[in-house]
Order: structure tokens, then C-alpha cells, then sequence
């Protein structure tokens, strides 16, 4: 018999976050949300552990016109946690965990930073928990970044799906990225210290369903750009699986888009989407600063 596809319906929960220190606005059904009525800086202790609550729950908030300087970023960065280490970029002069992603105008590359499907630095044994970026300078059009809600995703599958995947381990490691990178840049990337490279290249093997730290709600582990396997299975075996979650994952009703404005910040969590930066906007400069919060190990 013929089937199509049914798009996932029913189970969207991005009712907007309260809080008694700023509003929530949900961008979409399957997650993200602006927050209003508040400038970064201003937040007192209790709002910034108000503000860790609505990320948990819409997973993806950004906030327009705050124009943080370097200091006023690594700051209010400080505030959610301590600095992960940055697996490939390295920092501005006098703020070393502040981390540009600039685009020229005249910058024509077949692959851009950021630019598939990914979570941030899955390869390391303690991911990033938070990534925080900003925008200065930005495109007309283009340069929107799109992430996805993984958590849903997960209770989208069936039962006996994720039971197959729960006792699962994924391997995330660089290899790939860093061939294609290569193959496409005729240049490696740079990982700073040799030891870095080898850590990104060898990777770590993460739980596939992973716990959250701060809700315990489960989330797939999955990554187009970074996983390259799964534990006791051969690439064969593991491939059609990871690529299936990977479709799964990035159905368009899991998803939200970000159209930034300069002077915009936003924060992700990386332990329940992914994202991406698409490479739409030659011509134009895109200039934007990003940190990221130490998450522990994804259990
Ligand atoms: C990133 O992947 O951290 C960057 C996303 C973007 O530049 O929009």
C-alpha cells in the first residue's frame, strides 16, 4: 500500500515561560521564544536564574536591542556559568572567550562555520551547555539560523523506537567534518593545540537519549555534522539510523528561525536541539560574537 508521510501534530507545549522579571513571547508551536521588557544587564541574580527556567522550557530566547559591548557579553556569559572551552575558534583580543563568527562581504566559501545541522562540540566528553551569540552587523535578508526542537522530536517517535534507542550509544567525533572541511577549503581546520585536534578527531561516545540536566526531560543526541556512529555497530548499521533522526529531528514542525537584527542576543541549549547558520547571504557582511557555557557529561 502506498503511504505518505504524516507530519507530526498533537504534543506542542511552547506556552510562553512566566516570570515576574520579563514577558515571553513563543516564536512557535515546537519551541523558542523572545524575551521582552528587560535589558541583560539590569537582570538581577533572581531574574538570570528566571531566564535559565524560560530557556530550559522554549530552549532557544533572544532578546532584540541590547547592543552588548565584549565585556557586557563575557559578563552576563559568566553569570549563566563557567566558560566551556571552545573546541575550534579562538577568542577576541582582551576577551578570550569571546568568540567571533564574521563573514566578509566579498567571502565567497562552499562551507561555512556552523553551517549544517549540528549541536555544539558534541565531540568533547563535557559538550557546551549554552551557546550565547550576538549579533553587530548582519544581512538584509539571509543569515537567518534555524534550530530544532530534538526533545520533541524524541516523544514523536514511537514507543518501540525509543526503546530500540534508549540502552543506544552515539559516537560524535570531527573526522567527517574535518575531511569535508578539507576536501571543500583545501585547508584543516584549525583545532589550536594538537591535542585538541585529537579529541575532536577521535570523539567521545554519548548516550543517544540523553537526560537533561535541569528538567530531566529525555532528548535525542544527534547530529548530522558530528555523529558518526553507534557503539558496537558497524557504519553500515548505524548509518541509515542516524541519518533517519536526523531527517526526523529536522521536519519543519520541530523547528523555529531566527531573523536577526543587529544588536540582537540569543541563547541555546545544546542539550535538547540543534542548529544551523546558512551560507545564503554572499554579498553581505555578517559579523557576530558568540561564548559557550561548560555543560558536564551528557548522561
Ligand atoms: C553556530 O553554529 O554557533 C553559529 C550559528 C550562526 O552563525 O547563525
Amino acid at each position: 500500500m502506498w503511504q505518505v508521510r504524516v507530519s507530526p501534530c498533537g504534543d506542542f507545549d511552547n506556552h510562553p515561560f512566566q516570570s515576574e522579571h520579563f514577558e515571553c513571547v513563543p516564536l512557535a508551536a515546537a519551541m523558542g521564544a523572545e524575551i521582552t521588557g528587560v535589558r541583560l544587564p539590569d537582570l538581577s541574580d533572581e531574574g538570570v536564574e528566571s531566564l535559565k527556567q524560560a530557556l530550559w522550557k522554549h530552549k532557544m530566547i533572544y532578546l532584540r536591542d541590547q547592543h552588548l559591548s565584549h565585556a557586557e557579553h563575557e559578563e552576563f556569559s559568566r553569570r549563566l556559568g563557567p566558560f566551556a572551552v571552545d573546541a575550534y575558534t579562538q577568542g577576541v583580543e582582551g576577551h578570550r572567550d569571546v568568540h567571533p563568527i564574521i563573514k566578509e562581504a566579498d567571502e565567497v566559501t562552499p562551507s561555512l562555520f556552523g553551517g549544517g545541522w549540528h549541536t555544539d562540540s558534541p565531540f568533547l566528553p563535557e559538550p557546551p551547555s549554552i551557546t550565547f551569540l550576538r549579533q553587530v552587523e548582519g544581512p538584509p535578508y539571509g543569515g537567518d539560523t534555524t534550530w530544532t526542537n530534538c526533545a520533541l522530536a524524541f516523544r514523536h517517535l514511537s514507543q518501540t523506537y525509543q526503546d530500540m534507542l534508549r540502552p543506544l550509544r552515539v559516537h560524535m567525533s570531527a573526522a567527517n567534518n574535518f575531511a569535508t572541511q578539507a576536501f571543500l577549503r583545501g585547508e584543516a581546520i584549525d583545532f589550536g593545540t594538537p591535542e585538541k585536534r585529537e579529541q575532536g578527531l577521535k570523539g567521545t561516545y554519548h548516550p543517544f537519549v540523553r537526560t537533561h540536566p535541569h528538567t530531566g526531560e529525555p532528548s535525542l543526541y544527534i547530529c548530522d555534522t558530528y555523529a558518526a556512529g553507534i557503539e558496537g555497530m558497524t557504519t553500515h548499521e548505524a548509518k541509515p539510523l542516524i541519518d533517519y533522526l536526523v531527517w526526523h529531528c529536522t521536519q519543519h514542525a520541530f523547528t523555529c528561525r531566527l531573523k536577526w537584527q543587529p544588536g540582537m542576543v540569543c541563547m541555546w541549549d545544546n542539550a535538547a536541539t540543534m542548529h544551523l547558520g546558512p551560507n545564503d547571504y554572499d554579498g553581505f557582511r555578517r559579523e557576530m560574537y558568540r561564548t559557550t557555557i561548560a555543560g558536564g557529561v551528557p548522561v
